[in-house]
């Protein structure tokens, strides 16, 4: 996951000596004694000697703590509070699709408030009281709505209350998809219409709903992302009806970047490698793939919430400013394999 930005400016310059873990003897007391940052007021000259004639403990008690070099009142904020000094600062996200802490909603929602965003929630209703509301707070957030994002009331309803409640909108992340389960399982051509039109309607059409709905509340240099994968390009076992929705996601995020361009506003998808997910063990032979992947993918390794979260970090701020209506991968480099092997 990203550093925080505010995290390291903030931390505090205090570097012990070479060697010296503790200061653990008379050698040290004289030394301290010596050294600039040593006690300067009469008040604190004082406290040091009167400490010297007494034990070595507590004249080492008194005199570093003269010593302690002066924090601004910058540096003395609560940790958290330093942390969300980030790239994100004084942003606000709207983030779809978290189901529990596994979900690569949360993993963005997080890394977007250690950046210094302000989060808010939606998700399905039912999930909302047990799952989302607790994970929420945790971020100090305590807008949570439910929605269903078949229903376009629903959706429209969400960003109503958001823009009563919070006004602009400058990240929307959208994490949502669903299948039925026998349509990720078997036979292509087995696909019924129903199925099709359920995987189209929650995993496809509600990015063109939310985003007709959060334009009007979004700035220039506001920042729109969905979540793909590469079974949108080529055929993978068992992804079948999701694969077919998500080239048509990756599409309908080129078609709204170049819709929502002119007002400034970006949309790009991320294409994760595999992440073990509630909805990603829905796909037959998920696990088999997912155990597989790390030894042939170039950088050897599974793809957690926290890189995705990583790449929608950039996504969100001004450093992407001028990337729009791309798919960027985060899969370790297993997209530019022609046959992925694995080592003998
Ligand atoms: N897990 C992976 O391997 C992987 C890889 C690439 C892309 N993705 C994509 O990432 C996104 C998030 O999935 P995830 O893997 O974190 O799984 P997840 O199960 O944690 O999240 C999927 C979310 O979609 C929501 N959802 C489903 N139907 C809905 C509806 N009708 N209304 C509102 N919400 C609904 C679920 O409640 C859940 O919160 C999906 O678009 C998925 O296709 C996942």
């Amino acid at each position: 996951m990203m550093q925080a930005v505010g995290a390291v400016e903030a931390r505090p310059q205090i570097r012990p000596r070479p060697g010296a873990s503790d200061y653990g003897g008379p050698t040290d007391l004289m030394k301290l004694k010596n050294r600039s940052a040593a006690p300067t007021t009469p008040a604190a000259l004082e406290a040091a000697a009167e400490a010297a004639q007494g034990t070595v403990a507590s004249a080492v008690e008194v005199a570093t703590t003269a010593a302690r070099p002066r924090v601004s009142h910058r540096l003395a904020r609560p940790a958290d509070d330093c942390v969300r000094d980030g790239l994100l600062k004084g942003k606000k996200a709207l983030v779809f699709g978290v189901a529990n802490d596994h979900s690569i909603a949360w993993g963005i929602a997080k890394a977007l408030y250690d950046q210094g965003a302000e989060v808010g929630f939606s998700s399905m209703a039912s999930l909302i009281k047990r799952r989302v509301r607790p994970l929420a707070a945790s971020l100090g957030s305590t807008f949570v709505e439910g929605c269903d994002v078949r229903d376009d009331d629903e959706i429209r309803k969400v960003f109503e209350r958001w823009h009563a409640r919070e006004g602009d909108l400058d990240i929307l992340v959208h994490a949502v998809a669903y299948a039925e389960k026998e349509d990720l399982a078997g036979n292509f051509s087995a696909t019924s219409r129903d199925g099709f039109h359920t995987a189209f309607d929650i995993s496809v059409y509600s990015l063109i709903a939310m985003a007709r709905e959060a334009r009007g509340y979004m700035k220039p240099g506001s920042s729109i992302m969905t979540m793909t994968y590469y079974g949108a390009e080529k055929v993978v076992p068992h992804y079948n009806i999701m694969g077919v929705a998500k080239a048509a996601l990756e599409a309908s995020t080129r078609y709204l970047a170049a819709d929502l361009g002119p007002s400034g506003i970006r949309v790009n998808a991320i294409s994760a490698g595999p992440v073990r997910t509630l909805s990603a063990h829905g796909i037959a032979g998920f696990r088999t793939m997912y155990g597989g992947f790390k030894d042939v993918t170039p950088l050897r390794s599974n793809i957690t919430i926290e890189d995705v979260a990583g790449t929608a970090v950039y996504l969100a701020s001004p450093l992407s400013g001028q990337t729009t209506g791309e798919v960027i991968y985060v899969d370790g480099g297993f997209n530019i394999l022609g046959l992925p092997v694995a080592d003998e």
